[in-house]
């Protein structure tokens, strides 16, 4: 194909020999950072296909101004970074990865799950500057996970996975969506509750919804007055799903045990009373972040946005109806 391809950011190769073979004008952005946005918008003038990250802003002023372009693929599940309707209105199909990443996200939320709970991070930082004086027996305390509630937002293909996960646990398994969920229901007798129960009777509460108008600040200061004080708030939905503000004034003020957040509100800035606080544990958003999903991901990306530019619908699209 005659086309021009623009990738934002290096992404594993196989991904990358995907769009070789159908396409000679492939430019992948080398520089390890994120491009800004004049750069971004002239780079996607000239591009017919788009390969794009979750922190490049794709939005209607750019979209409008890429004269060519015929197809945009997120390098990630979630798309609140692309205004998709603009898209849709120049008739631009949109590709994400659904899926692939699931498992990965899944335990990464556990792991952040368990290292709060555990208090796994202030136990390295304590052993490490050379602070372990002795098995003590009132050392780092932390709290079960056996047995207790876990409460799941956003009950879909990552908040399920996560949910499976709590079977060897034994935990009694709460749910928030609009929809049902069978698989949970039937495999982990797992309740459907309105967000307000949720709220108030889970041990652990994971966020696994998308970030959209009604999901911002999903968790504010109200929730966080609602929750147990000796609930657990895991985090690896979007950043603005919580209300970073009232979750740093709640976490200080032992309204809840502890946090832990793979995303955050303005990254990759990082709201300073969190630095602060020992009760919560942060990554870097790397919810999908393992070599095997990640070369899925670009695969899956990349076939996508083949796709597009042969006018044919992606198998990830999230505006089919563009091809009414
Ligand atoms: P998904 O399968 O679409 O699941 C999202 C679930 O949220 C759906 O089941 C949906 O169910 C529910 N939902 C949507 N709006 C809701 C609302 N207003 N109230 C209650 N529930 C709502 O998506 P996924 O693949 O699991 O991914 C979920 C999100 O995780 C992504 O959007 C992305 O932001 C994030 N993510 C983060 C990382 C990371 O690196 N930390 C990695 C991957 C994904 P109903 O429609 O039935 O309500
Ligand atoms: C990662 O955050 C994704 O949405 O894939
Ligand atoms: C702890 O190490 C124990 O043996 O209980």
């Amino acid at each position: 194909m005659g086309h021009r391809i623009f990738v934002t950011r290096r992404i594993p190769e196989p991904g990358l020999d995907v769009l070789r073979r159908e396409c000679q004008d492939v430019e992948v952005n080398l520089d390890d950072r994120s491009l800004d946005h004049a750069e971004l918008a002239a780079k996607t003038a000239e591009a017919d296909g788009l390969l794009c990250m979750l922190n490049d802003p794709i939005d209607a002023a750019l979209i409008r101004s890429a004269a060519n372009l015929k197809g945009i693929a997120n390098y990630a599940v979630g798309y609140n970074n692309i205004d998709v309707s603009a898209a849709t209105q120049r008739g631009i199909p949109v590709s994400n990865t659904p899926g692939v990443l699931s498992d990965a996200t899944a335990d990464l939320a556990w792991a952040l799950l368990m290292s709060a709970a555990r208090r796994i991070v202030e136990g390295d930082s304590i052993t490490r500057r050379g602070d372990f004086r002795g098995w003590a027996p009132m050392l780092l305390l932390g709290g079960d996970i056996i047995g207790r509630t876990l409460g799941i937002a956003g009950a879909g293909r990552i908040g399920t996975a996560m949910a499976l996960r709590s079977k060897g646990f034994n935990m009694n398994v709460l749910y928030y969506s609009r929809s049902g969920n069978e698989v949970l229901e039937m495999e982990l007798g797992a309740c459907r509750v309105e967000k307000d129960e949720l709220v108030k009777e889970s041990d652990f509460i994971s966020l696994h919804v998308p970030l959209t108008d009604e999901t911002r600040h999903f968790i504010s200061a109200g929730e966080f007055e609602m929750m147990k004080r000796s609930a657990y708030l895991i985090n690896t939905s979007r950043g603005p799903v919580v209300d970073e503000e009232a979750l740093v004034d709640a976490l200080r003020a032992g309204q809840i045990a502890g946090a832990a957040l793979d995303v955050f509100e303005e990254e990759p800035k990082i709201h300073p009373g969190l630095l602060k606080l020992r009760n919560v544990v942060l990554t870097p958003h790397v919810g999908s972040a393992t070599v095997e999903t990640r070369t899925k991901m670009a695969v899956m990306a990349a076939e996508d946005l083949v796709s597009a530019l042969k006018g044919e619908q992606p198998v990830n699209c999230v505006n089919p109806e563009v091809f009414d």
